[in-house]
């Protein structure tokens, strides 16, 4: 029978197709009209999963579908076939583009109903974004990523999607704990059951080590997590180590610490703070309010960090690894700095939660502290020694603070439009 047009349907020149279960329905959609909606379930088709708000408006609907399967096509010819999780993050870009210039094929994987769409994928250059293959679908269904990683037998996953905020880790632990946990258990069981020639890299966190006296944290460090992110990062580094050491397959950490880029999501301190600069400095009437300014974070680069990550994946043998810069800087560090590089000297006064930082020259109250933003269980200071990932993958971080702050500051200044 002749596929329709926009169809996804298996093709005699593409594998098998995998049959598609989902945890929940959204309603039944009929795929022979477009490949807008997803398939009932049961359905047998190309498991390319596109929903309206994912097609390029330039090419249009049937286009895109078409272009799809031609990369899906070319994906069974290549050498290298690279599955990321999460890769609408800023992670997941840096590591797309990296990945795309080696020539491989890549497949991404989107959480369902994602409010963010592709995220930072959309920063893309024009014709990248169209040459990877996008999934939809959650790791916490393990029918999902059973069938997925059987179905396409991946070269290498990169694991990064996450609930990463920590914040919302402790208002939200049950989301956090389900999300973060299962999701690396059912990608490392799927590989280990139905596809144990997959490579996987799991994205753990400096978050894991918690509030510690040792002045930099390495790989032989132990944990003491004290949040319900940090310890569902410390359960995944072990289940990563579990499933090398016992169960034969090849998965590693990499142990992130704080990274940073112009694509980082607002809930976080240093995206927060560039963007109230840039307002500030646009000369709006607004104050910053922030929480505890005197913890101290190794910051780093998101793209510097990511080349780590393919560095490891490029290794025979599977460890883990730190990824760190060894620089301690405090909130209040990060915030003198952008607004200096911005122009704004601050003139601080008060104390503790009274403390308020105003323009040196206007005399305005820029900054404030709000009790709100202080969390219970803060890890106050946190500083990585990335002392192995140099020695055996000749790794180093090559941007700095006030270069990260920069990028993040001109990026910002871009693409934000007065309110
Ligand atoms: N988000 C936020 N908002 N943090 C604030 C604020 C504020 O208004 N005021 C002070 N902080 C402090 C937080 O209490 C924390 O100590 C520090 O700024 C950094 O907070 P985040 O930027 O939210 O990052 P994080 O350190 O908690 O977690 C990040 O780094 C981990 C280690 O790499 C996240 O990226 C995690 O996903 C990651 O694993």
């Amino acid at each position: 029978m002749k596929p329709q047009a926009g169809l996804l349907n298996p093709t005699s020149e593409l594998p098998s197709p995998f049959l598609i279960r989902r945890d929940k329905t959204p309603g039944q959609a009929n795929l022979s009209k477009n490949c807008n909606s997803l398939p009932p379930l049961g359905s047998r088709v190309w498991p390319v999963f596109n929903s309206a708000k994912r097609v390029p408006p330039d090419i249009g609907q049937e286009n895109y579908c078409e272009a799809t399967l031609r990369t899906a096509r070319a994906s069974t010819q290549v050498s290298k076939k690279v599955l990321i999780t999460g890769i609408g993050g800023q992670d997941g870009y840096f590591l797309t583009k990296l990945l795309l210039e080696k020539g491989y094929t890549i497949h991404g994987l989107l959480r369902r109903d994602s409010p963010k769409g592709r995220g930072s994928l959309e920063h893309l250059e024009q014709g990248k974004l169209e040459q990877v293959i996008l999934h939809e679908g959650n790791v916490t269904s393990s029918d999902f990523i059973d069938e997925l990683i059987r179905f396409s037998q991946f070269d290498e996953i990169y694991h990064l999607a996450a609930q990463s905020s920590v914040a919302q880790s402790i208002q939200h632990p049950r989301e956090t704990i389900e999300t973060n946990v299962l999701g690396i258990t059912n990608i490392a069981t799927a590989i280990r059951d139905k596809s144990p020639k997959t490579k996987l890299l799991f994205a753990g966190s400096s978050e894991m080590f918690g509030d510690i006296e040792e002045s930099k944290q390495s790989e032989s460090t132990h944990p003491h997590p004290q949040s319900p992110y940090g310890l569902a990062k410390e359960l995944g580094f072990h289940l990563v180590n579990t499933y090398r050491k016992h169960y034969g397959i090849w998965a590693a950490t990499a142990i992130l610490f704080n990274h940073e880029s112009e694509y980082r999501g607002d809930q976080f301190v240093t995206k927060k703070i560039i963007k109230a600069v840039v307002r500030i400095a646009g000369g709006q009437n607004e104050c910053l309010s922030l929480g505890n300014m005197y913890v101290k974070r190794d910051w780093g680069y998101a793209k510097d960090y990511m080349q780590g990550l393919v560095l490891m994946m490029e290794q025979e043998e599977p460890d883990d690894y730190v990824f760190a810069t060894g620089q301690l800087h405090t909130v209040k560090d990060f915030v003198n700095s952008a607004f200096g590089q911005a122009g704004i000297s601050i003139d601080w006064s008060g104390e503790s939660l009274d403390e308020i930082g105003s323009n040196q020259d206007t005399g305005e109250v820029i900054v404030r502290i709000d009790k709100k933003f202080y969390r219970p269980g803060e890890i106050t200071g946190t500083c990585g020694d990335a002392t192995k990932a140099n020695k055996k993958l000749g790794w180093s971080p090559e941007t700095n603070l006030e270069t990260l702050i920069s990028k993040m500051i001109e990026h910002e200044k871009q693409t934000s439009r007065p309110a």
